[in-house]
């Protein structure tokens, strides 16, 4: 079942298009990944499926129902994650959690216990008391997923939640996003690390300069950009010694030779191992290993974007500069 659904959405900022007639859906119980560099508009798309900023053209439905010109129902379905924290530093991380329960209507007692329960389900309970101010970086970030989830939201939110975390606390997050995952919760995340999205997400968007350029599963892409097909052997002996014997039984292949006692053998239809490992057992060549050489998602993500990978990596592209943010 398709959550939400996303139809031409287009953002302009004084004729520039932010976000260019985008088209995608969000199924239940999916994680769904933004994926692109500093300025794609991936904060604008998060902005306009969530109410916060103003649609110049499309639609956009929850579950069928069309809210485009009136967010405020959906949002009750939607927790969101801001990339910077809108909690209050002054409150304690308990408090900022019940205040958030109490803007979405929940009765003291339930947004007491929703608060105990994310707090230990975050690993905050130690530091509930203590004021927001005084949070790390990285437990200021769960502190606001937490805060996103306090009604039980139907869909999250997520504006790169990994972003300027160090790395023990970024795979804590992660790990809180594949446990929240299991738990049936449907996820939206933005990001600009590659690696993230292909460890979290089922099905990824490219966006870039306003534009969804491709879509779909990781396995997916992979293999619609792979051109051709390539299997790497190890062999328990030389290569060489049966490379012309090789070349005359299986013409049409190409041959990389890869140190002395591997090759890759590279196709541009599909092809089965068998005949090559009889081939080798035959000539007193044991076949230690047979592995298939996949693209990495990088490659495809390059392929498909032409983005240089740096950009995408230290996250040091032309990023924007701030106070920009929640501008209608
Ligand atoms: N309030 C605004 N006023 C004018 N331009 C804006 C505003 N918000 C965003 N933009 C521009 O829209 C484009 C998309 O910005 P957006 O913040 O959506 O990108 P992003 O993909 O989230 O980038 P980042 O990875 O840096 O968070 C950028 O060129 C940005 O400068
Ligand atoms: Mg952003």
């Amino acid at each position: 079942m398709r959550i939400i659904e996303a139809e031409n959405l287009t953002k302009k900022y004084n004729g520039f298009k932010a976000v260019d007639g985008v088209n995608f859906h969000i199924n239940k119980g999916e994680i769904l990944g933004f994926l692109g560099p500093n300025g794609a508009g991936k904060t604008t798309t998060i902005n306009m499926l969530t109410g916060l900023a103003h649609i110049n053209a499309g639609t956009v439905r929850l579950m069928g129902e069309d809210y485009t010109r009136n967010a405020k129902k959906a949002q009750a379905l939607m927790g969101i994650v801001p990339d910077e924290s809108n909690l209050y530093e002054e409150l304690s991380g308990r408090q900022n959690l019940c205040f958030c329960g109490a803007l979405y209507g929940m009765e003291k007692e339930q947004r007491e216990n929703r608060a105990e329960e994310l707090l230990n389900q975050f690993g905050l309970h130690e530091a509930a008391e203590k004021p927001f101010r005084a949070y790390s970086k990285g437990m200021k970030r769960k502190l606001t997923i937490a805060a996103g989830l306090i009604h039980d939201p139907e869909i999250l939110f997520l504006d790169e939640p990994t972003t300027g975390i160090d790395v023990a606390f970024a795979r804590q997050i992660r790990s809180l996003i594949v446990d929240l995952h299991r738990k049936g919760t449907t996820i939206f995340l933005t990001t600009h690390y590659i690696e993230e999205a292909e460890r979290l997400c089922e099905r990824i968007a490219f966006i870039v300069q306003g534009k969804i350029v491709r879509e779909g599963t990781v396995v997916g892409l992979m293999e619609e950009t792979q051109e051709e097909k390539i299997v790497n052997f190890t062999l328990g002996g030389e290569f060489s010694a049966v490379e012309s014997e090789f070349k005359q039984a299986f013409p049409g292949y190409k041959l990389k030779p890869g140190g002395n006692s591997s090759v890759s053998i590279h196709s541009p239809t599909s092809f089965t191992l068998l005949p090559f490992v009889q081939f080798f057992e035959e000539r007193g060549l044991p076949v230690f290993e047979a592995k298939i050489v996949r693209p990495t998602l990088e490659d495809v993500f390059v392929k498909i974007t032409g983005v240089d990978l740096q950009k995408m990596q230290t996250g040091q592209g032309a990023k924007p500069g701030k106070g920009r943010k929640g501008g209608a």
